[in-house]
């Protein structure tokens, strides 16, 4: 079963799959740390952000991993080429670059066709931007995952905070989210949107564990057979 979990930065859809696919013994799939992934690439490289052939190559070629602590089911840890950039892939010099990089036709291809691949061992939690309409459109469970601009910086703000990487300027993220968002629902290959028969979740006045559980409650009542309970307290 796929569950895709769609929607802008910052609306919680990193904490949301974790906690889901946990409560659900699924595997969870982060599709942005891997544009972020080549992002970091083609910074290391020097390849303009605007040549679709070359970054598309980056794109093809490169390996990415996810790495899962003792004991944890969900990865948490980016291997790049068999190097670990997870926090290098944060930082706010990645955030400006990877909307051009995502933007890139070629880069889609190449990170679609991954990410199918990936899905199609077994049952996944997959946030993105473009899994519900792009990546799987005949996912059993797609949910549109937003909130208020100023909610989503201020929660960005937070996880930069707790991560130690990345801009802690509320001003500068509510800018750089906006950015994002226009390059992202403007592009001309698979831009953000919700799917026509996705449920929209708007999580600016509710706690993260209620769309932790109504989600879980969609799940099961599509098919999903959970070996751990949908309790909040799981999460
Ligand atoms: O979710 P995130 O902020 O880590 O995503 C980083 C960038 O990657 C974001 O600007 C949009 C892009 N992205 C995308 O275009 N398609 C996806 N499926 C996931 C992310």
């Amino acid at each position: 079963m796929i569950i895709a979990i769609d929607g802008p930065s910052g609306a919680g859809k990193s904490t949301v799959a974790k906690a889901v696919a946990k409560k659900l013994g699924f595997s969870c799939l982060d599709t942005g740390a891997m544009y972020r992934s080549v992002a970091l690439l083609a910074l290391g490289q020097g390849v303009a952000l605007d040549d679709d052939a070359a970054l598309g190559e980056l794109a093809r070629t490169c390996t990415i991993a996810f790495e899962h602590a003792e004991g944890d089911p969900i990865p948490k840890e980016v291997i790049l080429n068999g190097e670990n950039v997870t926090a290098d892939i944060r930082t706010a010099e990645i955030d400006k670059a990877v909307s051009p990089v995502s933007a890139a036709p070629s880069v889609r291809t190449a990170m679609v066709e991954q990410q199918r691949a990936v899905g199609a061992t077994g049952d996944y939690v997959i946030e993105g931007r473009d899994i519900g309409t792009t990546v799987f459109p005949d996912a059993e469970l797609k949910v549109f995952l937003t909130a208020s601009d100023e909610e989503r910086a201020h929660r960005r703000v937070r996880q930069n905070v707790d991560r130690g990487v990345g801009s802690i300027e509320y001003e500068e993220v509510l800018d750089d989210l906006k950015r994002r968002d226009a390059v992202d629902s403007t592009r001309t290959t698979s831009p953000l949107r919700a799917a026509d028969d996705a449920v929209v979740i708007d999580s600016t006045d509710h706690y993260i564990e209620e769309v932790i559980d109504e989600i879980c409650l969609l799940a099961h009542e599509r098919g999903a057979s959970s070996l751990r309970s949908c309790d909040a307290q799981d999460a």
